[in-house]
């Protein structure tokens, strides 16, 4: 029986840091494995021929001669020009007008499917998807509220006199020919009134109104004291931002590729003795360098300290026989990227055991990643990957869920975890990132001396590529 075909990845695969019983193999972070068909595929294979030297790299790259060659600055200077090439991964266009309206449009109709006369939203990703209101806008007491209505697609937004300015909305209400119209987009109210009231007189025909999830309680709860029913966001509008269009799916394709990009040149220049801050701060330079930085994260945990999720030890160096956790990203036009490779500096080796866990979690990811499929339903795809862990005896130690959806929000629609019976849509993008963690205390009670942490990450495009005859 051949494999189904599994969804899209966004990204070469994963790298596979590993070593031999005779010869130690270094596969540098050069190698990725992309499904096609169901045939496991290597791509750009780099066999770095290790032969047990116990070199382990420092001095022979190129921080050679360099006064501090563990420090960010000089992993910085060391990546850039093996990162350069890739910086137009980033010439991807923001979403455009059109699109925006169309996604508004789109919205109007699922209102009137649903029932409800309009739709609420506070700024959010929500408002950043359909009018380009940024989700950085400062939530105060006094609301700031777009409005959809249901049918017409008419946009308007609520807000105190004089406080909006500056925002770059968009909208189009100049063609509508019903009940509103351009000159009133605007509902304003004055501070001795309440926002609610207003709106309910300003909009007299909205008995129903659904609310974003992002929305706070205060505002449901002010909508309904002037009389206007809340209903919450339903699945059908939810999945109506989760599953991306065209243009969103080429934003996110370039700013994950270029995070990959990142890590792999990191990686390159990583060296026994560097620090985890030095990677922190090198990589948030990096990416401010190629004006991607505002939307920059990471998680660098080095050795046992990858077993915390939010790590322990302020300055951890990177020792022989250690494993470094990178879990990075950042945002192009709003889009985010979200990376996890764990990985070795060239040269350097973990035990057999070790390279065991990490191969354990590729498999794991290999399970999730063939499930990752249009109508597959979400617990089943995270329970596949959980399948491999549990026969390595790992079970506990994946403590967390497979994924999350992947796009305005670092963590959206759908999430991959045993308790989401949706199924997975045509064009959602949603990671895949199972981990294996043993925290140095839990390793002494299975018979190990030091914890560890393992985690692989990568974005998917979920396609209907699965449906086998
Ligand atoms: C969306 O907002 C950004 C930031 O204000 C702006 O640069 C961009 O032109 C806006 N997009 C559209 C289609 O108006
Ligand atoms: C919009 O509505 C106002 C009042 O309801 C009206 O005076 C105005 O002419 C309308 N504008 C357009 C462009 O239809
Ligand atoms: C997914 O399920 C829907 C509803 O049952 C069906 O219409 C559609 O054809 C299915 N898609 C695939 C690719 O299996």
């Amino acid at each position: 029986m051949a494999m189904p075909d599994a969804s899209e990845p966004l990204l070469p695969r994963a790298s596979r840091p590993r070593n031999g019983a005779v010869r130690l193999w270094v596969l540098r972070l050069g190698v990725a494995v992309v499904t096609i068909g169901g045939l496991l595929v290597l791509l750009n294979l780099s066999l770095h021929d290790h032969n047990g030297s116990g070199d382990d790299g420092a001095g022979s790259g190129p921080n050679e001669g360099g006064n501090a060659p563990l420090s960010a600055a000089s992993l910085e200077a060391c990546a850039w020009p093996l990162l350069e090439p890739h910086v137009s991964l980033l010439d991807v266009p923001a979403i455009a007008r059109d699109e925006y309206l169309s996604r508004q449009e789109t919205l109007a109709s699922a209102l009137a499917a649903a029932g409800v006369d309009a739709f609420v939203a506070e700024p959010s990703a929500s408002t950043e998807y359909y009018a380009n209101i940024s989700s950085s806008f400062d939530l105060s007491e006094r609301p700031f509220l777009m409005l959809l209505e249901a049918k017409t697609g008419v946009f308007s937004y609520l807000f105190e006199t004089g406080r909006i300015a500056g925002l770059d909305m968009v909208y189009d209400n100049r063609d509508r020919t019903d009940s509103q119209n351009a000159t009133e987009v605007a509902v304003a109210w004055a501070e001795e009134e309440s926002p609610y009231a207003v709106l309910a007189r300003a909009r007299p025909g909205w008995k129903k109104v659904m609310l974003d999830e992002h929305a706070r309680y205060m505002i449901a709860a002010g909508l309904q004291g002037a009389g206007i029913e809340v209903v919450p966001m339903s699945e059908t509008v939810q999945a109506l931002r989760a599953v991306k269009t065209a243009a969103e799916v080429a934003l996110l394709r370039g700013i994950n590729t270029f995070t990959l990009e990142l890590v792999r040149s990191v990686q390159k220049c990583l060296r026994v003795g560097m620090a985890q801050e030095a990677v922190v701060t090198a990589s948030s330079h990096l990416f401010a360098r190629v004006g991607v930085g505002e939307g920059y994260w990471s998680i660098v945990l080095f050795g046992d300290q990858a077993a915390y999720p939010h790590g322990g030890k302020h300055g951890k160096t990177l020792a022989e026989g250690e494993f470094a956790l990178i879990d990075i990203g950042s945002k192009l036009h709003g889009y985010g990227s979200d990376v996890t490779r764990t990985i070795l500096p060239t040269g350097a080796e973990v035990s057999n055991e070790l390279m065991g866990i990490w191969r354990t979690v590729f498999a794991a990811q290999s399970a999730g990643f063939e499930r990752m499929r249009v109508n597959e339903t979400c617990s089943d795809v995270d329970a596949a990957s959980r399948v491999v862990v549990k026969e390595a005896g790992y079970g506990p130690f994946y403590t967390h869920r497979l994924g999350h959806g992947l796009g305005l929000e670092m963590h959206e629609h759908p999430y991959l975890n045993g308790a989401n019976s949706e199924k997975l849509k045509l064009g959602e993008v949603v990671t895949n990132e199972p981990g294996i963690y043993v925290t140095t205390e839990q390793a002494k009670t299975i018979g190990k001396k030091f914890g560890f942490g393992v985690r692989l990450e990568d974005p998917i495009l979920v396609t209907d590529k699965g449906v086998s005859p």
